[in-house]
């Protein structure tokens, strides 16, 4: 989605926008612009459709000097992706100029309002109206632009992150945010306000988390808080724990590879400091509190998007079978709209990995009106998400900047499973022996994971090739890999733009057959389990209609092995366990099938990284 960066101090503001907005385009967006002050005393904006590298190639001779600027790369919602709608914008006046995350959703109303006025509009974009509404008020209450922007909020429904550049106050940026991040670095007395921490790192690891109606004013190096009754807040500075290292590619040609060959590692940080295989303990301190209420919980309720939300069925699997809690896993986006039930002793369960998913988080306020209690499964610390439950676990997977989560969701089953096995330990219904068996195959893991990696992307790339053409794929797997058909069939369309779908194994026979022919790659997760005999038989339907199998056995199978030729093995493991290793091959398979179809992995088109708007 929209990434905004913004910047006060005395180094050169073309150079920090640019770069930084490079950092930025992870976020996924169709344009980029700029907004400098110029010696002339007007505000200039440079901004153009495409990549950063345009604005960058068209600023190549411009030289610019100015104390502060705004910087922006817009993911499209209102108005098509062009130079126009670009951000930043301008105010009818040329006074003042936006950069602008977030969806005014009265911006119509609003429009019309402000043309009754005598506004004009160039673009076709909520952030122009937001702008003139600023303007428009400050010029009607002549008051100081922190008030204007203060009252003019108070007119705005929708979520927001947005910085002011004033050309009177060429000394000044204005930021505020509600239900959309906002972030400033600081560094002496240089600032930088950004949608996220990775324009900042490389400059300084100090940072304030914006909180919503917060208003943050920074004049001539000085910066003040003010809350939403406009009084002074003591800042709360934070010392980020993020290297400049984890937002780099390193020696591999996209984040995504880069993020898929970290498993083992980022697997290993989940579970360090909770999982002590001396003391034969699991401990997750962030939900220990509220372990009580979960013991007693009548009903687990989870609630996530995309790839959050196939985690959360595994998950729900896991924690049915072995707690004996009946868990419900519910898309955020339906859970939020449809008036559910929730009960005082259900217990909430948000998964995100970016924790700025609008839906989940608008699904989270829903369930806090009924007094439930809220726990985040969460990659980034600091989030919305990790600020409004309750308690939860950090998946501690490191920053994801591949649009196509891999490593976030990995570390997320890793999550799940333990709070799973913590649980059934606390509320005894798991043998102790069971128990310390599943910690023992928690702790290997990674090094499973690592082994796998090491060998498969070989025959992965093959697979790759003889199957790039095709037009659409068909995953299947059963038990705890239906969950995994649906996210490896995910990845596919995400990157590799093939039309696939997912589905439980045994729903074939009841439709989806009818497109089985010489032309349909079924991809098969048939790993030895309780469902390994039923899934057998799915291949053998599939192989009686010339479908072509790709199936992921387990290591030593053989009778899978004779009906089909494109195999790839995966170590053993308990089942519930197993997706961790099995969605490895799939995601190298939608990676590779990427990279043969000349597809950009890292961008995919029309998709964002965080998804903060509905
Ligand atoms: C797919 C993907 C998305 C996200 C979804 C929720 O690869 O990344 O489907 O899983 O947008 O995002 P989070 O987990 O940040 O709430």
């Amino acid at each position: 989605m929209c990434g905004i960066l913004a910047y006060s101090g005395k180094k050169s503001i073309k150079k920090i926008l640019l770069s930084g907005l490079e950092k930025l385009s992870y976020r996924g967006y169709d344009s980029a612009g700029i907004g400098v002050l110029t010696q002339e005393k007007t505000i200039k904006i440079y901004k153009y459709a495409g990549h950063v590298q345009n604005l960058t190639k068209n600023l190549e001779k411009i030289t610019i000097e100015s104390p502060v600027g705004i910087g922006h790369t817009r993911w499209a919602t209102h108005g098509e992706a062009n130079d126009i709608n670009a951000h930043p914008h301008l105010s009818h006046s040329g006074h003042l100029a936006i950069a602008h995350n977030g969806i005014v959703e009265n911006y119509n109303t609003l429009k019309k309002k402000l043309i009754s006025k005598g506004y004009t509009f160039q673009s076709n974009t909520d952030t122009e109206v937001l702008i003139n509404l600023i303007d428009y008020i400050q010029n009607y209450q002549q008051c100081a632009l922190k008030e204007a922007l203060r009252f003019a909020l108070k007119h705005v429904v929708g979520a927001y992150a947005l910085v002011l550049l004033d050309k009177n106050n060429p000394h000044q940026l204005i930021a505020t945010k509600k239900g959309s991040p906002l972030v400033i670095g600081i560094q002496g007395k240089e600032y930088f306000i950004a949608s996220d921490v990775t324009p900042i790192i490389a400059h300084t690891n100090e940072v304030i988390f914006l909180k919503d109606d917060e208003i943050a004013y920074i004049n001539h190096g000085k910066l003040q808080i003010t809350n939403a009754k406009a009084v002074e807040k003591t800042p709360f500075i934070e010392k980020l724990d993020i290297h400049l290292e984890a937002i780099d590619k390193g020696h591999f040609p996209h984040f995504m590879l880069k993020e898929i060959f970290e498993q083992p590692q980022s697997l290993q940080n989940c579970i360090l400091g909770r999982l002590n295989m001396l003391q034969k303990k699991l401990t997750l301190g962030g939900i220990q509190d509220h372990l009580p209420s979960l013991k007693e919980a009548n009903r687990i309720i989870i609630i996530a998007c995309g790839t959050s939300y196939y985690a959360g069925l595994v998950g729900a699997y896991f924690l049915e079978d072995i707690c004996r809690i009946p868990v419900v896993v519910e898309y955020a986006s339906e859970f939020r709209y449809r008036n559910p039930i929730i009960k005082s002793n259900d217990v909430i369960l948000a998964i995100s990995q970016s924790g700025e998913t609008a839906d989940t988080l608008a699904a989270i306020q829903l369930a806090k009106k009924h007094h439930a209690i809220i726990l985040g499964i969460c990659n980034v610390v600091g989030s919305s998400l990790a600020r409004t439950t309750h308690a939860g676990i950090f998946t501690h997977a490191g920053p994801e900047i591949g649009v196509a989560s891999t490593k976030a969701f990995t570390a997320q089953l890793m999550s799940l499973a333990m709070l799973a096995l913590k649980l059934a330990h606390e509320k005894k219904t798991i043998a102790e022996n069971v128990f310390q068996h599943y910690l023992l195959e928690l702790y290997k893991i990674p090094t499973k994971i690592d082994l796998l990696l090491q060998n498969i992307s070989p025959a992965i790339q093959l697979l790759a090739q003889k199957f790039k053409n095709s037009r659409h794929f068909i995953y299947l797997g059963r038990g705890y890999h239906f969950p995994i058909a649906m996210e490896g069939a995910l990845k596919l369309k995400e990157i590799a733009y093939i039309h696939a779908e997912g589905y439980p194994a045994a729903e074939m026979k009841h439709g989806p057959i009818a497109l089985i022919d010489q032309d349909m790659p079924v991809v098969c997760i048939a790993t030895k389990d309780h469902c390994y005999d039923k899934i057998v038989a799915n291949i053998e339907e599939i192989k009686a209609r010339k479908g072509q199998i790709i199936a992921i056995v387990t290591e030593k199978d053989t009778h899978i092995t004779s009906l089909t030729k494109d195999i790839i093995s995966v170590p053993d493991t308990p089942a519930a366990l197993m997706p961790m290793i099995t969605i490895v091959p799939l995601q190298l398979l939608a990676y590779y099938t990427a990279i043969a179809r000349n597809c950009n992995v890292d961008q995919p088109r029309n998709l964002a990284k965080s998804v903060t708007v509905e």
